[in-house]
């Protein structure tokens, strides 16, 4: 018995990546699954039916049901299509999971529109259509599971303003559908994740330090710590009938490490009988805001976050699976 018997998952952006390994992922739980892929490159350009039809071909060998669509997330006449498609071709709509995505990366200052546009027309304006459409029939049959990739970058990656915006961007997204959506028992969780793909390949930090292996990241991936495979339980179990209770929240997939992240929340406040004037503000926001004022925000690395939490504060549930919290107080007291 799979997790996934009788659903159906459309997954874009499935024909590599982080994607490929969700939809198969899902199909080997039970779920039929639509294989969206535009097979654009990198930086979203060109077409290719490859990709979509490579993955739809290794569901149905491993004997699984799946259909294809090579069509863009961006275009929003191709989304609606996209989920009558799903109901047409494989009986239904139960779980979309938006992994479509593409980089033009530059710094603010010399970022022209066009490497703007198209990087949030995939990412945002594709997630929207996706969930815009999907939406419609998860509310008519009261259920449904929306599972949304964000960024780490969305933290502050310097050089991708236009992908940190869009990911952003998706985070809202999904929280307004989780919030939205929850009374018909639909629900919209997103995902941090992680894994040595092509995009991994574009970061000049690794074109560096890979020149002289001969190998890209994406390469070397399969079976390590970095396989982008590593994301595909944690979406699945998020669509699981036993997820029900788990919406609006976001979570990390880094390696070996499912992460629960914590949402934007007050953690100072400064409050007076009257509107301060600019000259207490410069006297009193130093004070009352410190330490936190001075932390550098500009640094998005969640992975080296996990890297650097000392070894004594992890607890072992049980050989091989250790847990890390921040509200972990006593150990000893925790019940699994
Ligand atoms: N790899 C990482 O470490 C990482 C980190 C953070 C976020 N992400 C996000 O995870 C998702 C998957 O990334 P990946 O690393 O597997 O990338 P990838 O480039 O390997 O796969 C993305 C796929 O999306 C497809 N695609 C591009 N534009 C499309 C469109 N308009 N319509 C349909 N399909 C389209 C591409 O053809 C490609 O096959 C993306 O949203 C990415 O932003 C990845």
């Amino acid at each position: 018995m799979g997790k996934l018997d009788g659903k159906v998952a459309l997954v874009t952006g499935a024909g590599r990546g982080i994607g490929r390994g969700i939809a198969l992922l899902m199909a080997q739980e039970g779920a039929s699954v639509l294989v969206n892929d535009l097979g654009a490159s990198l930086d979203g350009a060109g077409i290719d039916q490859g990709p979509a039809a490579t993955v739809a071909r290794e569901i149905e060998d491993l004997g699984g049901k799946a259909a294809k669509n090579t069509e863009s997330v961006a275009d929003y006449a191709a989304a609606e299509a996209m989920i009558q498609q799903a109901v047409d071709e494989l009986g239904g709509l139960d779980i979309v999971v938006n992994c479509a995505g593409i980089l033009r990366d530059r710094m603010i200052f010399n970022m022209s529109y066009d490497e703007w546009k198209p990087v949030l027309d995939v990412h945002l304006k594709g997630t929207f259509n996706i969930c815009r459409w999907a939406s419609v029939r998860f509310r008519e049959q009261r259920y449904g599971r929306i599972i949304n990739m964000t960024s780490n970058s969305a933290l502050g990656a310097p050089g991708q303003p236009n992908y940190a915006a869009a990911k952003a961007g998706i985070t809202g997204l999904t929280l307004t559908c989780a919030n939205g959506l929850a009374r018909y028992n639909v629900t919209a969780n997103a995902i941090m994740p992680s894994g040595w793909t092509r995009m991994i390949d574009s970061i000049p930090r690794m074109v560096e330090q890979f020149k002289d292996q001969g190998k890209m990241p994406s390469e070397i991936a399969e079976g390590t710590e970095k396989d982008p495979k590593h994301v595909a339980p944690l979406a699945t179990f998020l669509a699981t009938e036993e997820a029900a209770h788990v919406n609006g929240h976001l979570f990390g997939s880094f390696g070996y490490n499912y992460v629960l992240m914590s949402q934007p929340k007050v953690i100072k406040t400064l409050r007076s009988e009257h509107r301060l004037s600019v000259d207490e503000l410069v006297e009193w926001i130093p004070k009352a805001f410190s330490p936190e004022l001075e932390e550098i925000t500009s640094d998005p690395g969640v992975s080296q976050a996990i890297e650097a939490l000392p070894d004594g504060e992890w607890f072992e549930v049980r050989p091989g699976i250790r847990y890390w919290g921040s509200r972990l107080e006593p150990y000893g007291e925790l019940t699994w």
